[in-house]
């Protein structure tokens, strides 16, 4: 199709030529449409910057996402999930309902905050008033006041940097104190200005992607006990008290994985990808000429019939281990190829100590028959929020 301001745009969703967009062909393509807004938010940070400024960023990055750094902040993710704990038992007690959906936006936003601040989360940013960040999850504006917001988070974030680089402020472990000493081929560190767009990048990415998903994991398991029921079943085997937790636990809990990815399958949080191509490229079928628009979505291709039997049913088995390639299954939540989710294995961590540690405690029921709908916007989300009523189990 051609669009109104005459550029050309394709949508495609097969499985191989997206494969191809995403992997082989990445570089004949730069981020699409919907991209100038985001940058309004995260400068020129990871997620929306191309070419050469992308490539020394991702090298400089890349490496705090090893797994032996995930693996210590799992501590933070287990001071995430007691004080939700907390939060629960109370609303539990009190015959309360729960707003999972909130609940699950607390946590992976604490969670992101204190993997990169550590202590300077209490100490700088808590006392900056509510939590300044909370905005991010709930306003889904981008406008004036967001832009004001943000130019006073920016601020905030400029003087932590500042006392860091002063030797004030946390010497602990986090992802700030990484990417402060992050060099380019040249040995040159991230000015502060580029320090500040990957830290927005870094939250932003960080925390409504895991948020969206745990929040549909809830609503998923609520309506299918028998699935619950073997999550706890697993979850008591690897995971029997908090000392247990450690990344060999966590990997061993493959139905839990199984959960996660089919709830990725059915909401993948960025349902929709966007790719302007800079110089020619012959797919199979047809030529996309430089200058095209390219869609692409996880979202339809995840429930394309052909790709998956009976696509709209949850069913984690789809992903239970299996021998034949999957290449003929499009799987892609966390896309492919060189710019693929850095934060692939740290949120599946995440997740699964958030399951662990919570389900087997917490019984969840909805309170709405209805099944709630989706709003698809930059991400894919319930469009309003999911109550639920917790009980100590
Ligand atoms: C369920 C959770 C998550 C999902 C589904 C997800 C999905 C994605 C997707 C699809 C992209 C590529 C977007 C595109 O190319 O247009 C991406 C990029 C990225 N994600 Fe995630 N993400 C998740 C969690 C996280 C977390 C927890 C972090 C950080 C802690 C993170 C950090 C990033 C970064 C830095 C990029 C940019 C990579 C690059 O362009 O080189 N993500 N994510």
């Amino acid at each position: 199709m051609t669009k109104p301001n005459g550029r050309r745009a394709y949508f495609i969703n097969d499985a191989a030529e997206v494969r191809r967009i995403l992997t082989r062909r990445h570089s004949k393509y730069h981020k699409g449409p919907g991209f100038e807004r985001v940058k309004m938010l995260l400068g020129n940070g990871l997620i929306v910057s191309d070419g050469d400024v992308w490539r020394r960023s991702r090298r400089m990055i890349q490496p705090a996402f090893s797994r032996q750094n995930v693996h210590r902040l799992m501590k933070v993710m287990v001071g995430c999930c007691d004080r939700r704990a907390l939060h629960w038992a109370e609303l539990a007690a009190n015959g309360q309902t729960c707003n999972i959906t909130s609940e699950t936006s607390d946590f992976a936003l604490e969670l992101i905050l204190i993997s990169i601040f550590s202590s300077d989360y209490e100490t700088r940013i808590l006392t900056a008033g509510d939590n300044p960040f909370a905005f991010l999850s709930r306003d889904s504006t981008r406008d004036l006041s967001v832009v004001m917001k943000v130019r006073q988070l920016r601020e905030l974030l400029l003087s932590i940097i500042e006392d860091r680089r002063a030797g004030r402020g946390s010497d602990e472990f986090d992802f700030l104190s990484m990417y402060l000493q992050a060099t380019d081929k040249e040995g040159k560190p991230f000015s502060d200005a580029e320090l500040l767009d990957e830290l927005m990048t870094l939250i932003v990415a960080g925390f409504e992607t895991s948020a969206n998903t745990l929040n549909w994991v809830w609503y998923l398991i609520a309506r299918h006990p028998d699935v619950a029921d073997r999550l706890i079943v697993e979850a008591q085997q690897h995971l029997p008290n908090v000392s247990a937790l450690s990344p060999d636990s966590l990997a061993a809990m493959q139905y839990t994985q199984q959960v996660l990815e089919e709830a990725l399958r059915l909401y993948p949080p960025v349902w929709l990808f966007t790719r302007r191509s800079h110089e020619l490229d012959e797919l199979d079928d047809f030529d996309v000429e430089s200058d095209t628009d390219i869609y692409l979505s996880p979202f339809i291709l995840h429930r394309t019939g052909h790709y998956w039997p009976d696509p709209d049913q949850f069913d984690p088995d789809r992903f239970a281990p299996t021998d034949k390639p999957k290449k003929d299954r499009p799987f892609i939540p966390f896309s492919l190829g060189p710019r693929r989710c850095l934060g692939e294995y740290f949120s599946f961590l995440e997740m699964k100590v958030h399951l662990g540690l919570l389900l087997p405690r917490f019984r969840m029921d909805v309170v709405e028959a209805a099944e709630p709908e989706l709003e698809l916007s930059i991400n894919l989300r319930a469009k309003k929020d999911i109550f639920m009523k917790p009980t100590e189990r």
